[in-house]
C-alpha cells in the first residue's frame, strides 16, 4: 500500500480532562501498545476468543456496546484519535469490560504488522472517514491493497463489516471488495451492528446507511 497516503488527518480538537486522564492512566492498562510485530490475543485476554478489530472507533459508542453485549469474544478496537481513545477507554473502565483493548495508532500498520495472518473473527469498518472531494478519494481506506490486507488478516468465514452513509462510497466499497479474491459477500455480519447517534443524524438528512457483509473464502483461490 503507498504508505505515503493516510486515511486520517490527524485534528488535535478539544480534549477534555476526563479524556487526558483516561489517556494518561488507562491507556497503559486497557492499551496495546504499537509493536511492529503479530500480538498474542491469547495472552492479552489470557483465553481462546473470537477476535474482532475494529478500524477507526471514533467516540467508542458502537464499540463499547457491542463488547459489552458479547461477553464471549474479544474486541481491539484502533483509532489515531486522542479524545476518541480516552473516551472509549473511560467507558471500558466504568463499565469493567475485560474483553476489549484500544490500539492508539494507524489501523493499516497494526493490521499489516500486529495482527497476523488468517487470525480474525471479524474486522469492523464503521462509518469510515467518506472523503468526498474527488481529489480526495485516493485517501479512502477501503481500496484494493487494504481489502486484500483484511482479507487474509481474517479466519476462513471471518466477516468484513463495513457501514456507511455516503452512497458513492458504499458503492466504491461494494465493488473494491468484490474484485478481492478472497472475499465474497455475506447475508450479515458477526454481531449486529448497533445503531448511533452520527448514523440518526444521517438518517434525519436523508443520507441512506449501507451496510455491506463480507466473507473471507473457505479455501484460499490458486496462486494465492
Ligand atoms: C467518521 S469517524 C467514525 C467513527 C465511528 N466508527 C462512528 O461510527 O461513529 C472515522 C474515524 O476513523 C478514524 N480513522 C481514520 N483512518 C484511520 C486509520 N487508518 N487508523 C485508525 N483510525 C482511523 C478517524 O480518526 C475517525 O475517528
Amino acid at each position: 500500500m503507498n504508505r505515503g497516503i493516510r486515511s486520517y488527518v490527524l485534528r488535535q480538537g478539544r480534549t477534555t480532562p476526563a479524556q487526558a486522564r483516561a489517556l494518561d492512566e488507562l491507556l497503559p492498562r486497557y492499551g496495546i501498545p504499537f509493536e511492529p510485530a503479530p500480538i498474542s490475543a491469547t495472552q492479552i485476554f489470557g483465553r481462546d476468543a473470537p477476535l474482532v478489530l475494529e478500524i477507526g472507533s471514533g467516540m467508542g459508542e458502537t464499540t463499547y456496546e457491542i463488547a459489552a453485549a458479547h461477553p464471549e469474544m474479544d474486541f481491539i478496537a484502533v483509532e489515531v484519535h486522542g479524545p476518541g481513545v480516552g473516551s472509549l477507554l473511560n467507558r471500558v473502565e466504568g463499565a469493567g469490560l475485560r474483553n476489549l483493548r484500544v490500539v492508539r495508532h494507524d489501523a493499516v500498520d497494526v493490521l499489516s504488522h500486529m495482527i497476523a495472518e488468517d487470525t480474525l473473527a471479524a474486522v469492523h469498518i464503521f462509518f469510515p472517514d467518506p472523503w468526498p472531494k474527488k481529489r480526495h478519494h485516493k485517501r479512502r481506506l477501503v481500496q484494493p491493497a487494504f481489502a486484500a490486507l483484511a482479507a487474509r488478516r481474517l479466519k476462513a468465514g471471518g466477516t468484513l463489516h463495513a457501514a456507511t452513509d455516503w452512497p458513492d462510497y458504499a458503492e466504491h466499497m461494494k465493488s473494491v471488495l468484490l474484485a478481492e479474491p478472497l472475499l465474497e459477500p455475506a447475508a450479515h455480519g458477526l454481531v449486529e451492528r448497533p445503531g448511533t447517534k452520527f448514523e440518526a443524524r444521517g438518517r434525519r438528512l436523508g443520507h441512506p446507511i449501507s451496510d455491506l457483509y463480507f466473507r473471507r473464502r473457505g479455501t484460499a483461490p490458486a496462486g494465492r
